[in-house]
């Protein structure tokens, strides 16, 4: 079965703990915590304090997206503020640097996990496969929410699933982006088990019959 993350980039960050209260309200187990830099990215929205606080008030699998330049000089304090899936950026650093971070992540006991901008092609992440327990596939640029979903992301899905069921059946794809109604069937027939909404998520009439359609 599919899970929605839902991505608290939409909610209103004045109520983050109602939002998440929400969230576990709505059916969903994950909620999903963009950090951007404004390096990395051009937007900028929270950070590890932020983390911290939101685990304080939520049992729910917090799933932190790291938009961030050279994550390995962050990863530990994200591990310690409580996340339990931590993304770093394929793009964001060298191989080397991004393959100990990986293992950093995982040596504090939050799971690893590699996230892939649209133009990045799955064959990049060969060398990361073994070293991670979630892959993220972009299906926007990443730094804004409410962007169009990129169709043409879902050779790239099945392309990694193929790639992963040969070296690391138990790993996740997740998708992030876009990710509604409509679009949400399709990022399942190619393979992702995670999908993140944002937009559509919070602007959704009722979010329980959203959260169930999403992982029907
Ligand atoms: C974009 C973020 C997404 C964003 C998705 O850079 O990584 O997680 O919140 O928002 P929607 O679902 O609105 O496209
Ligand atoms: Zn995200």
């Amino acid at each position: 079965m599919a899970k929605i993350s839902p991505s608290i980039l939409a909610g209103d960050f004045a109520n983050l703990e109602r939002d998440l209260k929400n969230i576990s309200g709505s059916g969903a187990e994950w909620a999903h915590i963009d950090v951007m830099d404004g390096s990395f990215v051009p937007n900028i929205t929270i950070g590890i304090p932020v983390v911290e606080a939101l685990r304080k008030v939520s049992d729910l699998i917090l799933d932190v997206h790291l938009m961030i330049d050279r994550p390995i000089r962050y990863v530990e304090r994200f591990c310690k503020a409580g996340a339990d899936y931590l993304t770093i950026h394929l793009e964001a650093d060298t191989q080397e640097n991004t393959l100990a971070a990986l293992d950093m992540i995982a040596a504090h006991g939050v799971k690893p996990s590699l996230c892939l901008k649209p133009g990045t092609p799955a064959e990049a992440a060969r060398p990361y496969l073994e070293k991670v327990a979630m892959i993220l596939v972009m299906t926007v640029e990443p730094g804004f929410g409410g962007q169009t979903f990129m169709y043409d992301m879902m050779p790239k899905l099945r392309t990694l699933r193929q790639m992963l069921d040969e070296v690391n059946p138990g790993c996740l794809l997740e998708v992030d982006g876009g990710v509604d109604l409509k679009t949400a069937p399709i990022c399942k027939e190619n393979g992702a088990e995670i999908l993140v909404a944002g937009s559509a998520y919070f602007r959704a009439e009722d979010r329980k019959v959203f959260v169930k359609a999403i992982q029907a």
